[in-house]
């Protein structure tokens, strides 16, 4: 399939776009901004996202049959996105599972009532032997196990076939707990045993049974400027959504998914390095400035910067001004070609209406560039 026929998702069947929804993430864009971007761009070679996520635009450069590269400070988005450049049938990813459990119980069960509430007793035990194995473990297939897990850890109960490990709970973000203990007791709601292999192996044979082609890659962990500036590759496309200021919840409400990974079982309130973390507007653009000339350093001439950006309604600022400001103080040869407004339709999840529960959402923009002058 060519890029421009891949432009929009509904030009895929369901099932091949299925492995892009393995684990939700907060903020995470829609598959069409990219797939436009690519469409738009059809002599892109490789693509790049300084904010990854849980890897949208690595999905999308996979449909287009190219290979992409994604940076993320989060362990639970670099986890998610890594699943989205990897090509593995559902049986490697059940025997892998199926090897840890029967290996054995280990691992440390958390103490306190949120655990014995939110997990049966033996469910909990293999989800920690996963846990524990997976941490030693860096595979594709232990790569993609580790993000399956990530989406079924938490979700609603279902009355027939369980989709999910946990006592009720969303899927977007984990509640905190205390809120979730006191939930659970008011409703009386116990834990039920589910069979951790049986929904691993529902979900990779749902995930992975038709996913497209993987065109090569790789995600990074770590901060965009540090990362990029180790990085050899050059770029022609960049496609990316960075935090919107004052944006600061990414870890606090991912830390169930955290713990998974290796984190503290309780909730971490840091902010572990995000860049919307800074103090006031100038910083915050500054800090985005930074970003942008890092890019350029790893693009090539008349590559193309497609950024999308909001605001937070309780941060009263203006997106697209300080977008603007942000490419101009880059000074490091992006032109702005269009800034438009993102259009995405009303159903769809933003960054807006995820976080600005209160007053009315700003509309998200959407910014495209071009490197003409490579002022070093
Ligand atoms: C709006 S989200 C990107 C969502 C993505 N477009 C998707 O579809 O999933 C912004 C991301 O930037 C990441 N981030 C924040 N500060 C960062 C930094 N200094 N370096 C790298 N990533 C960072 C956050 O962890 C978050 O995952």
């Amino acid at each position: 399939m060519t890029v421009t026929a891949a432009a929009s998702p509904s030009n895929w069947p369901e099932d091949a776009l299925r492995l892009n929804a393995i684990c939700p993430y907060y903020t995470m864009f829609p598959l069409d901004f990219p797939l436009q971007q690519l469409a738009a761009h059809s002599t892109a070679t490789r693509v790049l996202d300084p904010f990854c996520g849980r890897g949208t635009t690595l999905y999308a450069a996979r449909l287009a049959g190219l290979p992409s590269v994604g940076i993320d400070i989060n362990p639970v988005a670099a986890a998610i996105a890594q699943a989205k450049l990897i090509q593995l049938t559902p049986g490697a990813v059940v025997r892998l599972a199926r090897q840890i459990l029967e290996g054995g119980m280990r691992g440390e069960i958390p103490e306190g009532e949120f655990w014995q509430r939110c997990f049966e007793q033996q469910t909990l035990l293999e989800l920690v032997t996963l846990r524990e194995a997976l941490l030693e473990l860096s595979t594709p297939a232990s790569a993609m196990l580790r993000a399956v897990m990530l989406g079924i850890l938490h979700g609603p109960r279902n009355k027939h076939l369980p989709s999910y490990l946990s006592n009720q709970m969303p899927r977007t973000y984990a509640s905190k707990p205390g809120y979730a203990v006191r939930f659970w007791a008011k409703r009386g709601m116990e834990p039920v045993r589910v069979p951790t292999l049986e929904v691993i192996e529902r979900r990779a044979k749902r995930l992975l049974e038709a996913a497209p082609l993987a065109h090569g890659g790789k995600v990074y962990l770590g901060d965009t400027v540090e990362t990029l500036s180790s990085l050899r590759q050059k770029f022609d496309l960049v496609v990316t959504s960075p935090p919107y200021y004052a944006m600061r919840t990414y870890v606090a409400d991912q830390w169930l998914r955290s713990w998974f990974l290796g984190g503290p079982p309780e909730v971490p309130y840091g902010t572990h390095g995000q860049i919307a973390r800074q103090p006031t507007q100038e910083a915050f653009i500054q800090a985005l400035a930074e970003v942008w000339a890092a890019t350029a350093r790893r693009c090539r001439q008349g590559a193309r910067l497609a950024i999308r950006f909001g605001a937070l309604p309780s941060s009263r600022t203006d997106p697209e001004q300080m977008l603007l400001a942000s490419v101009k103080e880059s000074k490091a040869g992006w032109v702005v070609k269009e800034v438009r407004p993102a259009g995405t339709p009303i159903k769809r999840k933003r960054q807006a209406e995820q976080f600005g529960k209160a007053g009315s959402a700003i509309d998200e923009i959407d910014l495209v560039a071009e490197l003409v002058g490579l002022r070093r």
